[in-house]
C-alpha cells in the first residue's frame, strides 16, 4: 500500500505528523512518501500543486492531506494561491464524492456551543459534491459588463452548473451511504430560485427509484442551515452541491464542539481517496504545538476503511480516539476545566498508546 503524504501549510505538518505515527503503529509496511503542496509547493517549486506532487498523488493508493493556506500567500494571483492545490487535486483525480461526518463524542458534549440535549448523540453525514458547481463552472471572470443595467462597468461572474452525470453519481453515493445508516436522505438545494437546483432535485428524485428503502426529503439550503442549528439530530445523510456543502459542513462541524475533531474523505468512482481534516491550516496557531491532530488521525481511519479495505484497523483507531477522550486528555480547542491539557504530539502519544 502506497500512501502519499501531503502536509501542506500552517498546522498541516504538525497534525499530519501525528497521523503518520498512528499509521506506522498499525502497520510498519505502509509505504509513505511526502511531497510539498499549497504554499509549501509554491515556495519550493513555484506552484501550489507541483507536477511531482500531482504525479505522486495519482500513483498512490490513497492520499493523506493536511491543510493549505498561509497569510504570506494571500495576495498571490488566484492560480498560484494555496487553495488551488486542493481544488486541482480534487478535479485532476476525479474526487467527486466528499464525505464529511459530524459525530458528537459524548465526552465532548460540553464543548459544543449548542445545548446538550440539542447535540447529544448527534451523528450525521454530509455528502458534498466536490468537482462541479460554481467552484468549477465556466465561464467565470472579472470583466467589463457587456450588457445589462450596469453595462460598461466592471463586474465579477461565475457559473453554477451541473451535468446530469455529476448529479446522478453523487446521488448514488448518497443513497448508498444512507442504506448503510438510518436510510434517511435529505437533499439540499435552492430549487425555489435556481435552475441548477431544480435540475438537481429532478435527478435525485429519479435516482431515488433505485433505492425505495431510503426515505428522501428535500430542503432549501437556507432552511437546512437553520435546521442544522435548531434540530441537527433530525438529519441522517445530507446530499448537496459543492458550494452549499462547503458552507453547511462548516456549520455541522461546529455542532460537535470543535472543527478540530472532524475528518473527511474525498473519493473517486473506485474509492481511491484523499483524506483530510475538515478544518483549515490555522496559520495563527501554526508551530505552537497546540493544534488538535484528532481530525487528521480520524481521517487516516477513514482512509483505512474506504481506500485500503482495512475496516478492522479503522475501528481500532476510532476506538483509540474514544479512549483518549474518555481519559480526559484534551488539546486546547476542546479543553474544559479539570481535564488534562496536552500538546499536539502528546495527543499523538496518547492515541498510539491507546492503540
Ligand atoms: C473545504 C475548504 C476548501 C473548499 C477551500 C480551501 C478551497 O473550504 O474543503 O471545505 O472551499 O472546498
Ligand atoms: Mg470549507
Amino acid at each position: 500500500m502506497k500512501i502519499a503524504i501531503l502536509p501542506g501549510d500552517g498546522i498541516g505538518p504538525e497534525i499530519v505528523g501525528q497521523a503518520v505515527r498512528v499509521l506506522k503503529a498499525l502497520d510498519e509496511t505502509f509505504e509513505m512518501e511526502s511531497a510539498d503542496v499549497g504554499g509549501a509547493g509554491y515556495a519550493a517549486h513555484g506552484h501550489p500543486l507541483p507536477e511531482a506532487t500531482l504525479k505522486l498523488a495519482k500513483e498512490a493508493d490513497a492520499i493523506l492531506f493536511g491543510a493549505v493556506g498561509d497569510f504570506q500567500y494571500d495576495n498571490l494571483e488566484r492560480h498560484l494561491r494555496p487553495e488551488q492545490a486542493i481544488l486541482g487535486l480534487r478535479s485532476n483525480l476525479g474526487l467527486f464524492a466528499n464525505l464529511r461526518p459530524a459525530i458528537l463524542y459524548p465526552q465532548l458534549a460540553g464543548a459544543s456551543t449548542l445545548k446538550f440535549d440539542i447535540v447529544s448523540g448527534l451523528n450525521l453525514m454530509i455528502v458534498r459534491e466536490l468537482t462541479g458547481d460554481i467552484y468549477f463552472g465556466q465561464p467565470r471572470g472579472i470583466r467589463t459588463a457587456p450588457d445589462g443595467a450596469f453595462k460598461g462597468e466592471r463586474e465579477g461572474f461565475d457559473t453554477m452548473r451541473y451535468a446530469e452525470t455529476e448529479v446522478r453519481r453523487i446521488a448514488h453515493v448518497a443513497f448508498q451511504t444512507a442504506m448503510k445508516r438510518e436510510k434517511c436522505l435529505t437533499s439540499v438545494d435552492k430549487a425555489n430560485v435556481l435552475e441548477t437546483s431544480q435540475f438537481w432535485r429532478e435527478i435525485v428524485i429519479d435516482v431515488h427509484k433505485e433505492y425505495p428503502e431510503v426515505s428522501l426529503d428535500h430542503m432549501y439550503v437556507d432552511n437546512a442551515a437553520m435546521q442544522l442549528v435548531r434540530a441537527p439530530k433530525k438529519f441522517d445523510v445530507v446530499v448537496t452541491g459543492n458550494m452549499f456543502g462547503d458552507i453547511l459542513s462548516d456549520a455541522a462541524a461546529m455542532l460537535t464542539g470543535s472543527i478540530g475533531m472532524l475528518p473527511s474523505a474525498s473519493l473517486d468512482a473506485n474509492n481511491k481517496g484523499l483524506y483530510e481534516p475538515s478544518h483549515g491550516s490555522a496559520p495563527d496557531i501554526a508551530g505552537k504545538g497546540i493544534a488538535n491532530p484528532l481530525a487528521t488521525i480520524l481521517s487516516a481511519a477513514m482512509m483505512l476503511r474506504y481506500s485500503l479495505n482495512r475496516a478492522e484497523q479503522a475501528a481500532r483507531v476510532e476506538a483509540a480516539v474514544q479512549s483518549v477522550l474518555e481519559q480526559g486528555i484534551r488539546t486546547a480547542d476542546i479543553h474544559e476545566p479539570g481535564l488534562k491539557l496536552v500538546s499536539t504530539s502528546e495527543m499523538g502519544d496518547a492515541v498510539v498508546a491507546a492503540l
